[in-house]
């Protein structure tokens, strides 16, 4: 009990680089037995009664399916599997296998896409299940230097797909298993050195079989119990070996490296409305949100454009016509800046539409986060 209280108490007070470093310096290190008896073993076990159910998910000796891997594992990037699992399902019924997918239009894709976030995966994953077709015979590659060559797989996912449908000893290292394994074994070298560590511990603490079930189950102990913040060591069945359990310090691992502040972008977006339609665009291909339906916006959308943009105002908008403000800006977090919206807003009343622009029930086109946001604005202002 008192150990959780300190590890609130340190939560609570957010220490420095400097005194994370010290705290954990000072640490008297034990030495972790690292052997697959001491973490696979009661992982498995916890698994076998714990481990969530998920669409995607097979438990060995039976695989998921390579495409599921795939569909399930570009969508978890970035995202939380409770969203994730509606999307997939969806993904799934429009599209039941990988060459179903690699004859769907982009236009289709993205629309469904839309809430997900970066785009630039939904893209390549239809560009990858067109490669699976065109060059390996509809089916994945098994190794992962194969899977490497398919666009959007980077290490993480080719271990994933090696791993979780092909049962082999891949390195699967997300946030959950850097967080888990880092504890167990006492690393607090700062990401992303501590990386190469976590590479030569995991073979150590690995099963000789069960692959597929073994980084899933580390990543389901990490969302319930090996939490980001305060873990939950009382209940933790990894924790008779575990070198931080039970120390308030375990909260600071892995070492992150100090945030740098986002840089800020100012930006301004103008929707006409006519009948519970919104004047729209499809923006470029390339760039930002791209392929996307979108309201015409300007002044943010790449660094370029951002550093010339001043006096953003209705001088802007696509057509003249009566622009009012809205008097709260639209806020939204990119993964490189903070963008900041004005809002314009107006009634359209004209026949012909300048050319690019089409007039659409926004909610039926399959909007980006930050258009969703200016959408609800505007109807709510209404
Ligand atoms: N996060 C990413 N992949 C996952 C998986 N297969 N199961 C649970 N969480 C995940």
């Amino acid at each position: 009990m008192v150990a959780r209280e300190n590890m609130a108490k340190m939560k609570a007070q957010k220490p420095s680089q400097d005194e994370i470093a010290k705290a954990l310096g000072a640490l008297k290190r034990a030495r972790p037995s690292l052997t697959p008896d001491d973490f696979a073993a009661p992982l498995l076990d916890w698994y076998a009664s714990h481990g969530r159910d998920l669409p995607w998910r097979k438990r060995w000796p039976e695989l998921t399916p390579a495409y599921d891997v795939f569909l399930s594992e570009l969508m978890l990037q970035q995202t939380v599997v409770a969203t994730v699992i509606p999307y997939f399902e969806r993904f799934k019924s429009l599209w039941p296998t990988i060459s179903d997918l690699a004859q769907s239009s982009e236009e289709a894709l993205l629309k469904e896409w839309a809430g997900l976030g970066y785009y630039a995966r939904a893209r390549n994953l239809r560009k990858a299940a067109i490669a699976i077709v065109n060059d390996h015979d509809g089916r994945f590659p098994e190794d992962e230097k194969a899977l490497l060559t398919l666009p959007g797989v980077g290490p993480y996912t080719a271990a994933a797909l090696s791993a979780f449908a092909f049962d082999k000893p891949a390195i699967v290292l997300d946030g959950n298993v850097e967080r888990v394994m880092a504890r167990f074994a006492g690393l607090i070298t700062p990401l992303p050195a501590l990386k190469s560590e976590l590479r030569a511990v995991y073979p150590r603490l690995a099963p000789r079989a069960q692959h597929s079930d073994f980084a899933q189950a580390i990543m389901d102990l990490g969302s319930s119990i090996c939490i980001a913040g305060t873990p939950r060591c009382d209940i933790c069945p990894l924790a008779p070996r575990c070198v931080m359990a039970h120390k308030p310090e375990a909260s600071y691992l892995p070492v992150k490296p100090k945030k740098q502040p986002k840089p800020k972008r100012q930006g301004v977006i103008f929707v006409a409305t006519k009948q519970g339609k919104a004047v729209m665009m499809r923006r470029d291909a390339k760039g930002l949100l791209g392929g996307m339906m979108g309201f015409p916006t300007k002044g943010w959308e790449s660094s370029k454009e951002a550093m010339g943009a001043t006096d953003l105002g209705i001088k802007d908008a696509p057509f003249a016509a009566d622009w009012r403000p809205l008097n709260q800006e639209v806020r939204h977090i990119f993964t490189h800046f903070e963008l900041s919206l004005r809002v314009y807003h107006t009634t359209y009343e004209g026949e012909d539409l300048p050319d690019g622009l089409t007039l659409h029930v926004p909610d039926d086109v399959g909007l980006a986060s930050v258009f969703a946001k200016v959408w609800q604005m505007v109807a709510a202002s209404d």
